[in-house]
This record gives structure tokens, C-alpha cells and sequence, in this order.
């Protein structure tokens, strides 16, 4: 199966100039619990902005160019939809990780979402799809702790798609 974790702005940004916009390291901790062991599936972009390979967790990177390569037995390149079916065990939880254009392209494969949703609007220019309560249900909601050094405030919010 195909989930999604994400941290979100109240209107929707994700990014800008490729990078996070906020730092929420209870956020980051999370999302290393929930993904460590699992495949996480990304965009180009998103690839680089991690900088490096993260450990424990198979990494797929979606490209148009045929000439980029990563020389890690932990990453795979692919260039299509087709392409990823060949290397995710579908028995699993795998984790699209991002960004914008690869959210949008996988959220209709996806039946549960992990969303940090963030209690504030943010400038940006990467911004995830609209949820469509018709096709998604709110499961789980949970306050976190107000970020110390930011003030932030965020829940943690499970979604799944309805039957
Ligand atoms: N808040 C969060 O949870 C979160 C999570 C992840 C990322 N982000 C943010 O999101 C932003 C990046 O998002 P983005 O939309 O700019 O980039 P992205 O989705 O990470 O990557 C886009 C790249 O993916 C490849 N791609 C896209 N569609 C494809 C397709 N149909 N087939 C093959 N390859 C495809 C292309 O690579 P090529 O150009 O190489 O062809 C494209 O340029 C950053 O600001 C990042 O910090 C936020």
C-alpha cells in the first residue's frame, strides 16, 4: 500500500526555494519513526534537498532524466507510474515523502495519509493538493507540543480514503 506523510501550512505550503520552511524536530523524529525500515518514494527535488541518503529506508527517486544515477544500492531511479510497480512490496506501508509535484502525482494510489497539519499560514511556493473530505476520512487527530523555539502549534492527522 501507498501512504503519504507530509507537513503541511493551514494553506497548504509545503516548501520554498526547495527547502522546509519551518524546523520542527518533534516533527522530524516522527516522521523518522514512521518511515525508518519502510520504502519512501520522492521526487528529484525532494532527494536533494535531503542532501544524503537516509538510513534504514529503501529510497525511490522519480526523474525525466535519463541520465541521472545515484551510485547507492539503497536508492532507485525510475522515470514512471509503470516503473515503481516493479520495485514496492505491495503487502508493505510504503511512503510517499514528496514533494509537491510527486504528492500530486501518487495521492490518488494513496489510501492513508500522515499529516502534520500547521496551525499557521506560510509563504512558499510547493503546495500539497487539497484533501477532499469526500474521499477521505479524518481517523486520528492528535495535539502536538507546542514547538518551543518557534511557538508553533501542530496536530498530527491520520487520513484514509473511504471504501
Ligand atoms: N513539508 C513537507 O512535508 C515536504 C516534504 C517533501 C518536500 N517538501 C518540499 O517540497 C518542495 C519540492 O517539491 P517539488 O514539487 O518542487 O519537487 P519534487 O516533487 O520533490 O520533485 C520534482 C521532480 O520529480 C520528477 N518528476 C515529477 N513528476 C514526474 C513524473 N511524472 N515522472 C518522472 N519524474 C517526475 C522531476 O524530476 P526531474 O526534474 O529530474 O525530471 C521533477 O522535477 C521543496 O520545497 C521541499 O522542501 C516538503
Amino acid at each position: 500500500m501507498l501512504s503519504i506523510i507530509v507537513a503541511v501550512a493551514k494553506n497548504n505550503v509545503i516548501g520554498k526555494d526547495n527547502k522546509l520552511i519551518w524546523h520542527l524536530p518533534e516533527d522530524l523524529k516522527r516522521f523518522k519513526e514512521i518511515t525508518t525500515g519502510h520504502t519512501i518514494i520522492m521526487g528529484r527535488k525532494t532527494f536533494e534537498s535531503l542532501g544524503r541518503v537516509l538510513p534504514n529506508r529503501k529510497h525511490i527517486v522519480f526523474t525525466q532524466n535519463p541520465d541521472f544515477k545515484v551510485e547507492d544500492p539503497n536508492v532507485q531511479i525510475v522515470h514512471s507510474m509503470l516503473e515503481i510497480k516493479g520495485y514496492i512490496d505491495d503487502q508493505e506501508e510504503n511512503f510517499v515523502i514528496g514533494g509537491a509535484m510527486i504528492y500530486h502525482l501518487l495521492m490518488p494510489y494513496t489510501t492513508k495519509m500522515y499529516v502534520t497539519e500547521i496551525n499557521k499560514d506560510f509563504k512558499g511556493d510547493a503546495l500539497f493538493p487539497k484533501i477532499d473530505l469526500n474521499e477521505w476520512k479524518e481517523t486520528k487527530r492528535e495535539k502536538a507540543q507546542v514547538d518551543e523555539k518557534s511557538k508553533l502549534e501542530y496536530d498530527y492527522v491520520i487520513y484514509e480514503r473511504k471504501k
